[in-house]
């Protein structure tokens, strides 16, 4: 089976890399497009080193752009790739405007998509993340989810059974994976902080950060928590842009450039409480049950909630400094791992790909 993966933007990486490393070993030919939406050194080659990835095959270096322009972009620069592949199948993942993009072009030239983590819902349709997932799960052939609300998602939208396969979080794989390297990191100490006594902060959402009333009333919040606990912010590039328009900034947190994947992992793993507007962190802290406020109205991963340590705060500044307080002062929640969130997803999704590949093949 030749299996050709999709990466473009950091949330991606650490997706792919464990399927790369099982389909190597199980010995099905492999290749990899990198289709350049995230190019900054710390925000994509950074994680191509901690996560041993091989270099991409190919590299469209498609760049920052409105969502219509990076969107055809992608599309442009894949169709002839793909074509002069001619994979058995394509893997996209996540949400990002290349996942969509990829699908598209597939869909389109009939070359099989199995999209991994399948179902996920908002119901936001401002996000434009939910119309990235609503288009590709429409189209892709093969939807392999992350957990049971997924599954019912995809079922509430009529989609077939035979097209849906719960495989677990893949992104665990990658914690799991590189978690004896993330307990050396001196990631912590390098940043002044003592394990355990700090929190970390991440913000990237337009929501969020492009509206300079929002960040600066959740820069507030920031503020006054970060009196409390040390507060440690890798900044987004579309974030740092934007700080300057915001009295007060982020005066009193520690803001660095962003991490790499290990040293960030590291960072999380040892703080106390994590305040973010990221999906992937509110399953990161659900797996290593440190307490999580989510500063978004609303999640497509409500698991992290109803089995996590997950809650949702919203912008508004005083239910953000209310809902940090009482992480602070709440014991740890000794919850149990959500299920098939340990470490070996990729090799379902790969059994999920040779069986698929087998048999006969609903569109
Ligand atoms: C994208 C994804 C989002 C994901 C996020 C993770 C979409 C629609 N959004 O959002 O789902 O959570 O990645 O980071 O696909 N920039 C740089 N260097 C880079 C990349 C971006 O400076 O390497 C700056 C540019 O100013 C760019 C801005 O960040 O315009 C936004 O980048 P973009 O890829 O459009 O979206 P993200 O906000 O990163």
């Amino acid at each position: 089976m030749h299996v050709l993966s999709v990466v473009g933007a950091r949330p991606n990486f650490m997706k792919v890399a464990p399927l790369l490393h099982r389909l190597a070993a199980r010995g099905h030919a492999s290749s990899l497009v990198h289709t350049g939406q995230h190019y900054d050194a710390n925000m994509s080659d950074a994680f191509f080193r901690d996560l041993g990835m091989p270099e991409p095959d190919h590299h469209l270096g498609v760049g920052s752009g409105s969502h219509a322009q990076q969107t055809a972009k992608v599309m442009a620069a894949f169709e002839p790739i793909v074509q002069e592949r001619s994979p058995d199948v394509v893997v996209v993942v996540g949400d990002v405007n290349s996942t969509l993009a990829c699908t598209l072009v597939c869909s389109k030239l009939l070359i099989p998509v199995a999209h991994v983590e399948a179902g996920l819902r908002s119901r936001d349709r401002e996000m434009p993340e939910e119309i990235n997932r609503l288009v590709t799960d429409c189209l892709a052939d093969l939807l392999l989810t992350p957990s049971p609300d997924a599954d019912e998602n995809l079922r509430a939208e009529g989609v077939a059974e035979e097209r849906i396969v719960h495989v677990g979080n893949i992104m665990i794989d990658s914690l799991v994976a590189q978690l004896p390297r993330a307990r050396s990191s001196d990631v912590v100490t390098r940043l002044g902080q003592r394990p355990g006594e700090y929190g970390v902060v991440t913000l990237h959402r337009p929501s969020n950060v492009d509206d300079p009333e929002v960040l600066g009333g959740v820069l507030d919040a920031l503020r006054d928590i970060a009196r409390e606990v040390p507060l440690v912010f890798p900044c987004h590039p579309r974030t740092r842009e934007r700080l300057a328009e915001v009295p007060g900034g982020a005066d009193g947190l520690l803001l660095t450039d962003p991490l790499g994947y290990v040293d960030f992992m590291a960072l999380v793993a040892d703080s106390k409480i994590v305040l973010t507007d990221s999906g992937g962190l509110q399953e990161e802290t659900t797996w290593h049950r440190i307490p999580c406020v989510t500063i978004r109205e609303n999640t497509e991963r409500p698991i992290t909630i109803t089995e996590g340590s997950n809650v949702l705060a919203g912008t508004d500044p005083d239910q953000i400094r209310t809902l940090a307080a009482q992480a602070l002062k709440t014991p740890r929640d000794e919850h149990p791992t959500p299920a098939l969130w340990d470490g070996k997803t990729a090799d379902r999704i790969i059994d999920a790909l040779e069986a698929w590949s087998e048999g006969p093949r609903p569109r």
